[in-house]
């Protein structure tokens, strides 16, 4: 900045210099935000003094990439908006698998009207006697939308499969007809794109074990999960089902390898990036309008 002379230049100097300050401020607030997203436990206070510094280096690794990452799918939704481009994203996988997280982090900086989660509860008595896949159609894409699927139509291939919600003729059925949903979906221009996060059978026991001791976590952990690591082989079985019974051309499955947290959900967004041929859409430079000013409401927070 240029020396200031004249006290009104002075004051001037002083004014932008508190402006930066603030921005400032706000910038470090939303670091902090994602910082409270990583902390898993809430010893971390404890242990923060405990980070060797390979620990801290792979940290600071991690925040750049992901925030990189995130970058990218603003410019992403930008082009999606732009080319009203439609894509569903199925994440699917044991619980505690990591999905909820990766969802999180996607959706993090975007418009939630572009980028949208269909987390469906169990189908209710109603939905019951309808057609199968009938309740996920609302949740379809229109142009210039994403939607993430938090489970999805493949429940029927998981756990209505092994907790024996569905028949053997309706899981038939289901294998029928999910190819040729998909391909209807696709030859509407909704880019499909499948998920599935793998973790190893003491993964998800240490994951577990961790919800039961975090009242923070207890809410993430539902009776159909404790059955699930009952049936920890039949979910294998039906997995393998899954993927040899629906993997088309035109809407194949990516397995995210899962077991590390992290990796798993830098790789998963990489990736979902690497599907979309999206670039960033020129605008012209945004100029801030001054407000009409007022002497009675002169800076007074309303
Ligand atoms: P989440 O793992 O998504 O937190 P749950 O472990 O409670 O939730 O349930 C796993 C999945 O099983 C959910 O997608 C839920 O909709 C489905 N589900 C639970 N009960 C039934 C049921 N009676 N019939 C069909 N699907 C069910
Ligand atoms: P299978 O492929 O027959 O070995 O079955 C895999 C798992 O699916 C087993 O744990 C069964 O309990 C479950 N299962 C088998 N048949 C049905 C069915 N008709 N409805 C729901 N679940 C079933
Ligand atoms: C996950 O970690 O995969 C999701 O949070 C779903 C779950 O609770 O299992």
């Amino acid at each position: 900045l240029p020396e200031a002379t004249g006290t009104a230049a002075a004051q001037a100097t002083d004014e932008h210099a508190a402006m930066m300050q603030r921005m400032q401020a706000d910038l470090i607030d939303s670091y902090d935000e994602e910082l409270e997203m990583e902390i898993d436990d809430r010893a971390f206070d404890a242990a923060q003094g405990c980070f060797s510094s390979e620990q801290r280096s792979q940290r600071r690794d991690y925040f750049r990439e992901l925030f990189r990452l995130q970058g990218e799918l603003v410019k992403l939704q930008d082009w999606v908006m732009a080319t009203k481009h439609k894509a569903v994203i199925i994440f699917e996988g044991r619980d505690a698998a990591g999905k909820g997280g990766v969802i999180k982090r996607i959706t993090q900086r975007l418009n939630p009207r572009v980028c949208r989660v269909a987390a469906l509860p169990a189908p209710n008595d109603r939905e019951r006697t309808q057609w199968y896949f009938q309740r996920y159609i609302s949740h379809l894409p229109a142009g210039g939308e994403i939607v993430l699927f938090d489970r999805s139509w493949y429940n029927r291939a998981g756990v209505e499969r092994v907790m024996g919600f569905c028949s053997d003729e309706e899981y038939e059925e289901f294998f029928r007809s999910v190819p040729e949903f998909e391909k209807m979906l696709v030859r509407a221009g909704i880019q499909v794109i499948k998920y599935w996060f793998s973790i190893s059978d003491e993964e998800q026991h240490t994951r577990f074990l961790g919800r039961i001791h975090d009242p923070l976590k207890q809410w993430k952990l539902s009776p159909m999960d404790l059955e699930s690591r009952r049936r920890w082989e039949d979910y294998t079985k039906a997995k393998e089902q899954m993927m040899e019974r629906s993997h088309i051309h035109e809407a194949p499955w990516w397995v995210v390898q899962a077991d590390d947290k992290k990796k798993a959900r830098l790789n998963c967004m990489a990736h979902l990036l690497a599907q979309m041929p999206y670039h960033e859409i020129p605008h012209p430079p945004v100029i801030l309008p001054s407000r009409e000013r007022h002497e009675d409401y002169e800076r007074q927070p309303v």
